[in-house]
């Protein structure tokens, strides 16, 4: 079977890579106050909890056997205290950590998002989209989890390792000594498993990540799934990507429960060990049942820190990856950005000129080459030519959504590459063959293309490219509601609507890429006059396969063999009996 992207698991396996987790600190240094705060309270508590031990030794040895009511009381009280205590401030806590973490992950998000939105076109074309949604949404969450609770839990379980440690030796050092003498064993135990445990992580979140890009996929085209009866095989595929991701994540269960397993085992023979030595070798009074029975106690408080650190070190290792792909994404290089000497292209004229330009989207692979030719402002253009010529590539080039390899392309005489983006396409509009609409109203929909227009200027907008008409026959005409995509639209409604929108931000370049493909013959020859509207004044590129629709403009541009191959009239070139005329000729057959 193919390898798809979705298949394609994300290289996990890192080196410990330090300098990602110091560049995370950034991010955390912001919280620094509640983080100390949190990491107080907590300490408190911990001291506070670890009180209780003591408390118990003291009525089993003392208050107990004198029958002294009062004290017990008393004990019962401060034990009942030492719960109470800790119960609460570790509740502050959590909340203060709570929301320092979903502050982290506003601020991680909001920077990555700021940058996705800055991506070129080229990133996007061969990534697939759940692998983006994956880092923004499940790896931010883990990375900021592990960056509040995460750092913290780690100091204070290093703080409660070292507490009790100080109880224990303080009660009876003895009996301390045999409680330790289960850490070499537990080390061994997690040297053994280091690499699997990290291993095993490492693959449930490859696993989900191929997952969540097949979903997303599946989602986007599901039309077409359902229209090609595709669903037996894709739900195959799912099954297949979710079985590995239920194996992975039992296999990491199952290594995971391991750690558990052996502390049990290495707990249970450490107390069996602390009785036998405590009551038979020592033996009472030389020891108090108390002390035993609160040794005990730490025992267990003693390595519950213990399997926790070990944890906390392998989602660290595995946050470190996470960490990785974050940064990986907002270091992927803008490289369609203003140059250092930008400046703000003036309001243009129109006038479009391609020197000698070759374009390649892959290394090696030239789409055009050495495209020269020259548009002058208010003038429309038709560029015909096979499907693949390059009839997009040339007008995704004039708003440079990609740089050129080589020549220059010029508006009114300024190379767009030394213009700011913002000042370029401000000034131009471009209508797809796809027309996006975006949830929300109609009116907004429109609105898009310039955010300040009156309802007035929306509706002569809509108006000239014949779209007021069905907008007005909706249910709640301009204010009714588009689902994503605007899928209650035809696809021809859609187009409507987004020439509206184009209209409306009133620009001096306009590029219609089969912007008319949906719309049916009639309207479109009712659109024509509003198109006629819309053209004047501006220069226009037009992309069309109906040919009649393209038959008046000024220029017609044949594309093909990487570039410009016949260009003039309509009459021109039917004159010269080329390419172009034999498309027209076979098309009004
Ligand atoms: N994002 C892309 N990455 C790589 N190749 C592309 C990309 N977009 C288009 N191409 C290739 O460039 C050529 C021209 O495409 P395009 O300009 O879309 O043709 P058309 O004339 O049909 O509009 C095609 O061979 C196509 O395979
Ligand atoms: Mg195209």
């Amino acid at each position: 079977m193919a390898r798809n992207k979705y298949d394609i698991d994300e290289t996990l396996e890192t080196p410990f890579n330090f300098a990602h987790f110091k560049r995370a600190l950034v991010y955390v240094k912001k919280y620094r106050a509640r983080i100390i705060l949190a990491l107080t309270l907590s300490a408190v508590s911990a001291v506070v909890s670890l009180l209780a031990p003591l408390i118990t030794k003291e009525a089993i040895d003392t208050a107990i056997p004198n029958g002294d009511v009062w004290y017990i009381v008393i004990l019962s009280v401060l034990f009942l205290l030492t719960i109470v205590v800790s119960v609460i401030l570790g509740n502050i806590r959590q909340r203060i950590m709570t929301k320092a973490g979903q502050m982290m992950i506003y601020d991680i998000r909001k920077d990555l998002f700021a940058h996705l939105q800055d991506l070129p076109f080229q990133y996007y074309d061969d990534r697939p989209q759940g692998k983006i949604l994956v880092r923004v949404v499940n790896y931010v969450n883990n990375v900021s989890d592990m960056l509040t609770n995460g750092i913290i839990n780690f100091i204070l379980e290093i703080f409660n390792i070292i507490f009790i440690t100080i109880f224990m030796f303080a009660l009876d050092a003895r009996l301390a000594l045999v409680i330790f003498a289960g850490v070499p064993v537990f080390v061994a135990v997690m040297i053994f498993l280091k690499n699997k445990q990290r291993r095993a992580w490492q693959q449930v979140s490859n696993k989900n990540s191929n997952q969540t890009a097949y979903l997303a996929e599946s989602i986007n085209c599901i039309r077409v799934t359902q229209s090609f009866a595709r669903e037996t095989e894709n739900l195959g595929i799912f099954r297949r990507l979710s079985t590995a991701y239920r194996k992975a994540w039992m296999k990491a269960v199952t290594v995971n429960n391991f750690v558990g397993f052996s502390v049990d085992n290495i707990r249970a023979v450490v107390d069996s060990g602390l009785y036998f030595i405590g009551l038979l070798v020592i033996g009472y009074p030389a020891v108090s049942l108390g002390t035993i029975m609160s040794m005990s106690n730490y025992s267990s408080r003693f390595w519950q820190p213990i399997i926790n650190i070990a944890s906390l070190y392998n989602n660290f290792i595995n946050t470190l990856a996470y960490l990785e792909r974050i940064f990986e994404t907002m270091d992927e290089p803008v490289t369609v950005k203003d140059s250092k000497d930008a400046y703000e292209l003036p309001d243009i004229k129109g006038e479009v000129t391609f020197k000698n330009v070759t374009f390649a989207y892959e290394e090696g692979k030239n789409i055009l080459e050495n495209v020269s030719f020259t548009v002058k402002p208010g003038e429309s253009v038709a560029l015909v030519g096979p499907t693949g010529a390059g009839k997009t590539t040339i007008v995704n080039l004039i708003s440079r959504f990609y740089n050129i390899n080589d020549g220059a392309v010029l508006i009114d005489g300024h190379d767009i590459s030394r213009v700011t983006l913002n000042s370029l396409r401000r000034q131009m509009g471009i209508m797809l063959q796809d027309s996006f609409i975006f949830s929300g109203s109609i009116e907004n929909n429109i609105r898009y293309g310039k955010l300040d227009a009156s309802m007035e200027e929306i509706r002569a907008a809509a108006k000239t490219v014949c779209a007021d008409d069905f907008i007005m026959g909706l249910e709640k005409g301009y204010q009714t509601e588009m689902y994503e995509g605007g899928s209650q639209l035809s696809g021809g409604q859609k187009q409507l609507v987004s020439f509206a929108r184009t209209l409306i931000s009133d620009p001096k370049i306009l590029i219609l890429d089969e912007a008319t493909s949906s719309i049916d013959a009639k309207t479109e020859k009712e659109l024509q006059k509003g198109l006629n509207e819309l053209l004047k004044g501006r220069t226009s590129f037009i992309i069309a396969h109906r040919l009649s629709t393209i038959k008046n403009c000024d220029k017609i541009m044949y594309i093909n063999n990487k570039g410009i191959t016949e260009a003039g009239t309509h009459d021109e070139l039917m004159a010269k009996k080329g390419d172009y005329y034999k498309l027209y000729t076979a098309q009004s057959k």
